[in-house]
């Protein structure tokens, strides 16, 4: 049997996705009342960071925990990775002794060839294309307040980037619709953005794109990794806020999402992240929750 990986959304189907959310609510069902389920005893995952982490780590080190296994924290800092040992010789050996891997890096290459010298799965804790577990917590969190996500309108604000792709992976999986609203230059990738050309739109007006929106979202407007374009982001991404004007042209019972961490007054205000539409402490929450159903699936 071929090693199950968990890279992009598109790895899984239609119907695997939603077996996730569905465990993963089961899975939480099961906590809340206070109920021990440990379907991953005796089993381990490897966690590798070369980019800063808060809600990643977390949330998959204590749901390793929560359900019966370990983790295990691996830096470049600390590892031979870090002095040039290439990623094939580590996802050869490291595999050999873990049940699956983590793994949060730049490029997506370096991961797809990690996974393709794994034993053992491997999921995306973070590209510079991709996020997809965040796409996993964000659509859970969305259900829990609003049910079902398919064929609803979603408005992301802001950088073309790993979130804004992994949106457009997911408004293909779970059949949604997408409006992106982004300054000309910070498009997302043309690839990412044909395969949903069906379901995606792309616009340059916030507001019109938030027009009768379920569900606003928006992220940082410089990514890990481009700390040295911050100056000259902050300037292109002007008017690309979303505020209470931007919310207002969305449905009155709109959501407001943002994986985090947030910098308020940039690419949010402080009114919106902390109004009553905003849902980003749940959504965070869910990360441990969406995760514990994928690392079931995976690891299990
Ligand atoms: N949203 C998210 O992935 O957060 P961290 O960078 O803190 O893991
Ligand atoms: N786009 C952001 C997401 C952080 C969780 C980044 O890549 O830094």
């Amino acid at each position: 049997m071929t090693t199950r990986h968990f890279l992009t959304l598109l790895d899984f189907s239609s119907e695997e996705l939603r077996r996730v959310i569905e465990r993963a609510t089961y899975i939480k069902t099961l906590r809340l009342r206070g109920e021990l389920f440990q379907p991953l005893r005796g089993k381990t995952l490897g966690m590798i960071f070369d980019k800063s982490s808060t809600r990643t780590r977390v949330s998959f080190e204590v749901g390793m925990l929560q359900l019966g296994g370990g983790a295990i924290f691996l830096s470049p800092r600390d590892t031979q990775l870090g002095r040039g040992e290439p990623v094939e010789d580590t996802a050869r050996v490291v595999s050999r002794m873990v049940d699956g891997l983590m793994i949060r890096t730049f490029e997506q290459r370096t991961l797809e060839v990690f996974a393709s010298h794994s034993q053992v799965p491997v999921i995306n804790g973070l590209t510079d294309m991709y996020h997809p577990c965040q796409l996993l917590a964000d659509v859970l969190t969305y259900e829990e307040h609003r049910g079902s996500i398919q064929g609803r309108q979603v408005t992301w604000v802001g950088d073309g980037n790993n979130m804004c792709h992994s949106y457009i992976n997911a408004a293909i999986r779970f059949d949604f619709r997408l409006n992106i609203a982004c300054p000309a230059g910070y498009d997302p990738d043309p690839d990412v953005l044909a395969r949903g050309a069906d379901r995606v739109t792309l616009l340059r007006d916030p507001v019109a794109a938030a027009a009768g929106a379920d569900l606003v979202v928006t992220d940082v407007w410089a990514s890990m990794g481009q700390e040295e374009e911050q100056r000259e982001r902050a300037a292109a991404f002007r008017g690309f806020q979303v505020n209470a004007e931007v919310m207002a042209a969305a449905k009155p019972d709109a959501l407001f999402m943002h994986c985090l961490p947030a910098h308020r007054g940039e690419e949010v205000t402080a009114e919106v992240l902390e109004g009553p539409q905003s849902v980003v402490w749940e959504e965070a929450e869910n990360r441990l929750h969406a995760q514990n159903g994928l690392l079931e699936f995976l690891l299990a």
